[in-house]
């Protein structure tokens, strides 16, 4: 199969594309053949050594797929051969076959095409978690999202508005603003040139925000911290602009809570949540309240520069690499 192939530790500039062996299911795992996979910001930092899982050289990085079943471990049920499915994948999703453990395998609903499905697991079911689990949102709450044109940050205002909650979405040019509020966000700023606290403060008569879904961290830490109102949690998900350092003084005296969300560990420690909030994103997809934006579709030997669109801050919304394509 052709995959794009990561040999050594470094910059994205040195994946190639190749034939190689195509990976053998275990008892419990499916094989894809993959018609989608969405590229992450996680992509970058496992290529270049730095992400929690190392896999084995060689191997395509790629976090997750949206394809057709081929084949299936001994141990597999619920899953025939032809079945339309989405999954999670530890690596390798830049090929033309990729394994997935059945636990991490949902079959794709009718309707939802192979685009909005490899758009789907990783920006939703992240974003999911962490408000439902982790931020406690309730409706009628007010939301503050940083990145929010971002891969999680636009997933994340959509489901805020499931929610029922006000979502101010934060993110550094109008334009990426305009996706934002095409995508429900009742207020945004752009943290670029506004600041944050400050309009924070004019959009909720000095009350401040009842979560923070962060993406961003580093410079943004500061200001998203002071608009928590009283009894405010934040919420860390990703570190593109540098990991930020809490002081505790400032969640005590709101009675303020951080706390972190990370999709691995509710797939590992907390399978029931993840599940439900499975079932609820797939209920929203269906009533029209999710709209997966896929800016970007680029055959395989373009894997590279699709990851780029991250690493260089230029996309909004999602980016499909699609093995099959072929121009
Ligand atoms: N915890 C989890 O379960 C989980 C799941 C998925 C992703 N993540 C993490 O969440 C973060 C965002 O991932 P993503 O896939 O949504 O990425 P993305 O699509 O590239 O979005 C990140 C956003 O951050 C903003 N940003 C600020 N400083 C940046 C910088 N120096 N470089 C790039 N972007 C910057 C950009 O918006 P502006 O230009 O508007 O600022 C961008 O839209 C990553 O750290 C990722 O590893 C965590």
């Amino acid at each position: 199969m052709r995959a794009l192939i990561c040999r050594e530790w470094g910059d994205l500039d040195q994946l190639e594309l190749a034939e190689v062996e195509p990976p053998v299911p275990s008892a419990t795992q499916i094989l894809i053949d993959v018609e989608a996979t969405a590229v992450n910001y996680a992509d970058a930092i496992m290529v270049a050594g730095n992400y929690q899982t190392k896999p084995p050289f060689p191997f395509a990085p790629g976090l997750e797929a949206a394809g057709t079943v081929v084949a299936c471990g001994s141990e597999v049920g619920g899953f025939q051969l032809g079945d339309r499915v989405m999954a999670l994948l530890n690596y390798g999703g830049m090929a033309e076959l990729a394994v997935a453990e059945q636990a991490d395998t949902w079959i794709v609903p009718p309707g939802m095409n192979f685009f909005d499905a490899g758009a789907f697991p990783i920006a939703y079911f992240s974003s999911d978690v962490a408000l439902r689990w982790q931020g406690h949102l309730e409706s009628g709450e007010t939301l503050l999202v940083l990145g929010a044109a971002g891969g999680v940050g636009l997933t994340a205002v959509e489901i805020g508005k499931a929610f029922g909650a006000r979502v101010i979405a934060c993110a550094s040019t109008k334009e990426k603003l305009d996706v934002a509020r095409e995508h429900g966000a009742d207020e945004t700023i752009d943290y670029s040139h506004e600041d944050l606290k400050a309009r924070v403060m004019a959009l909720t008569n000095d009350r401040g925000v009842d979560v923070c879904f962060d993406p961003v961290g580093g410079a943004l830490f500061d200001p998203a911290l002071s608009s928590l109102a009283w009894g405010g949690r934040y919420v860390h998900v990703g570190f593109v602009g540098g990991v930020p350092k809490i002081p505790a003084n400032r969640l005590l005296v709101k009675n303020r809570t951080a706390s972190g969300s990370a999709l691995r560990y509710f797939r590992w420690y907390a399978p029931d949540k993840l599940q439900s909030s499975v079932a609820s994103l797939l209920q929203w997809y269906a009533e029209g309240r999710l709209r997966p934006l896929v800016t970007h579709t680029l055959p395989l030997e373009r894997g590279v520069e699709a990851i780029q669109l991250l690493t260089k801050r230029r996309a909004h919304g999602r980016i499909l690499v699609l093995p099959h394509k072929t121009t």
